[in-house]
């Protein structure tokens, strides 16, 4: 199980590294046109890649096999952890086929709406396959029952393609999309936020916390606050 963040915003990406259970990002046309405009393609991309040390999805926009394929080269050039998203068709199936068994560019299929494109990009050996969960579910359809085929038969079939599920609108969605079996679910800055955060959870800390200080402020307690704090052998800090 993993989590990745779906924006293309610097200031979003490094806060949401900074909790440490973020471990990739994606991206894709209409994201990189929230970012302010006038700003290096390139320079952005290679920005997000520098920050987040893992897997970062940058689409093509070319829509021919050819095209597809020369786009791909050459975002794939500006870093190992750049992957391709191509979108799903008979010629993103082509380029994704091309680059991943002879260029050795990993690839993402995406924009994925129903098992059977699932299968496909997997077949054609993709490395991810981003089935988008708000997208199926606009257009009358389950997107947790295509999830769940497709998750069951990426295992059955012994399939590596990782499933990522995309195009998430509320929290409830990351836990249905994980609990049916997706590998990793991109989400939004805002929804990641909303995660963290439960009423009761904030009232628990609260409470506690108020008894502590209650505690401290009538003498209730020592806190030995003078003697100095025993070494680790490890922390966290020689680590970073
Ligand atoms: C996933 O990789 C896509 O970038 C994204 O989730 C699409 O979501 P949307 O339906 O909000 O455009």
């Amino acid at each position: 199980m993993e989590l990745y963040i779906d924006t293309a915003n610097v200031q979003e990406i490094k806060e949401a590294l900074s909790w440490g259970c973020i471990t990739g990002a994606t991206t894709n046309p209409k994201i990189m046109s929230n970012e302010k405009g006038g700003y290096s393609f390139r320079d952005k991309i290679l920005e997000i890649v520098d920050l987040v040390q893992k897997p970062v999805s940058v689409e093509v926009t070319e829509e021919d096999f050819h095209g597809m394929v020369d786009e791909a080269k050459i975002y794939a050039s500006w870093h190992e952890n750049i992957v391709i998203k191509i979108p799903m068709g008979i010629e993103g199936l082509k380029a994704v086929s091309r680059l991943e068994k002879f260029e050795g560019v990993r690839t993402n299929v995406t924009a994925i709406m129903a098992t059977n494109q699932a299968i496909l990009a997997a077949l054609s050996g993709a490395s991810y396959a981003s089935v988008f969960y708000g997208r199926v579910s606009d257009m009358g359809y389950d997107p947790v029952g295509v999830i769940k085929e497709t998750s069951a038969l990426f295992k059955e079939l012994n399939i590596g393609t990782k499933l990522i599920v995309g195009s998430i609108r509320t929290i409830l969605d990351v836990n249905k999309a994980l609990l049916a079996g997706a590998d990793i679910v991109t989400v939004p800055f805002p929804i990641l936020k909303k995660m963290t955060q439960n009423p009761k959870t904030e009232e628990t800390v609260r409470e506690f916390n108020s008894i502590w200080k209650e505690m401290k402020e009538k003498g209730l307690i020592r806190l030995e606050e003078n003697i100095p704090a025993r070494k680790l052998t490890f922390s966290m800090a020689d680590k970073v």
